[in-house]
């Protein structure tokens, strides 16, 4: 049941520091600060010399974050959307692993991804949510994200669950055999989604906003994939227009769109070029749309916002997860006011199954 929730995706929501201490569980050893993913995964990513990770929708989202993690290890890693994969698949060689991640494990789209890459002779791995599923049984590989069961449409404490699970993968890449501050970050990251979750004041701005022509979304680095994630949220339950730039691409055209009937969520998390993203929100404001920051206080972006929603300070690779929690807060709320069907949003399936 919904466990005393109004809907699934409330109830997932809030499930998420529960479901990122089962991804972390006896992964992360408390005292020494290691990582340890099991020695066969651990030699198959450590092997590869290039990675290709495959998705779609929210899945896609966590993976291009997943790939720039791979690539600041010094790993040249691409995301693609998987259909696009099949359609044109990129060159690789031997050493190229490909890593399809998929919650259901069911998604035609990926699935025919990793199998093209298997019919090339090339390894995969499937980070997954379903043990079981088709993905984990047709790679070579699976890692488990541990969510437990996710029955809203809406794909949330998965998302958080598939980038912590990336950032796993990375630490391992990186080999640093012991990661005493990132262990001890990731440790804290359950309780800090928490604070979050009690501390949020994501209603008030869905309030605020919800008769908006469109909702923007802008990042940079990390907060990039999450810009695009939250407004894919907001557009699949809500059915408004909404629409996530990288936060440096404004000015070569969507600028054109910004209005005062349009909010912008600025996402400025962490170190990766937070400046700048500020830069980005005073030219927003200059058209005199409404700006929302979703920001861990690093930067003085709060102080060019008409509404911030704050997050707790961490590590600049999981700061972004924080902030994605409140924007998954603020779709449900606008969604809510909006009496749409949030659990089940017109036209969409949990898991879609054919290409
Ligand atoms: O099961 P998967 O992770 O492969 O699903 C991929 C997408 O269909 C999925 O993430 C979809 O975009 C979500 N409904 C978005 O909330």
């Amino acid at each position: 049941g919904k466990g005393g929730y109004d809907h699934y995706m409330l109830k997932e929501i809030h499930e998420q520091p529960q479901a990122l201490r089962q991804c972390l569980q006896e992964r992360v050893d408390e005292l020494s600060g290691a990582i340890d993913l099991g020695d066969d995964l651990q030699q198959t990513v450590r092997g590869a010399e290039f990675i290709q990770l495959v998705a779609c929708g929210t899945s896609y989202h966590a993976a291009l974050y997943a790939a720039q993690l791979f690539r600041s290890q010094g790993v040249p890693a691409q995301a693609f959307v998987a259909s696009e994969y099949v359609t044109a698949p990129p060159p690789y060689s031997e050493d190229t692993l490909v890593i399809g991640i998929t919650q259901s494990g069911e998604t035609a789209d990926t699935l025919s991804a990793l199998r093209e890459a298997q019919r090339r002779g090339v390894e995969t791995l499937a980070v997954t949510n379903v043990v079981g599923s088709t993905a984990s049984r047709e790679c070579a590989d699976a890692l488990y994200i541990r969510s437990g069961p996710e029955i809203g449409v809406a794909a949330t404490k998965t998302f958080s669950a598939q980038v912590v699970a990336a950032n796993l993968v990375a630490a391992v890449l990186e080999d640093r055999g012991t990661h005493h501050d990132f262990a001890s970050a990731l440790r804290d990251l359950p309780s800090q989604v928490q604070e979050v979750l009690d501390e949020t004041n994501a209603e008030t701005v869905a309030e605020r906003f919800v008769d908006s022509e469109a909702f923007f979304f802008i990042g940079r680095g990390y907060d990039y994939p999450v810009a695009l994630e939250g407004a894919l949220k907001m557009k699949e339950i809500t059915y408004e227009h909404a629409e996530g730039f990288a936060a440096g691409e404004l000015k070569h055209g969507p600028l054109a769109l910004v209005t005062s009937e349009t909010p912008v969520f600025a996402v400025v998390t962490g170190e990766t070029g937070s400046k700048k993203t500020v830069g980005n929100v005073k030219e927003v404001e200059a058209r005199s749309a409404p700006v929302v920051a979703v920001t861990d206080g690093r930067t003085d972006v709060g102080r060019y916002a008409d509404e911030v929603l704050e997050v707790p300070e961490t590590d600049s690779r999981l700061a972004p997860v924080l902030a994605n929690v409140q924007l998954q807060l603020v779709s449900y709320y606008v969604a809510e006011r909006l009496g749409r069907n949030i659990d089940k949003p017109r036209n969409l399936a949990k898991s879609v199954t054919v290409e």
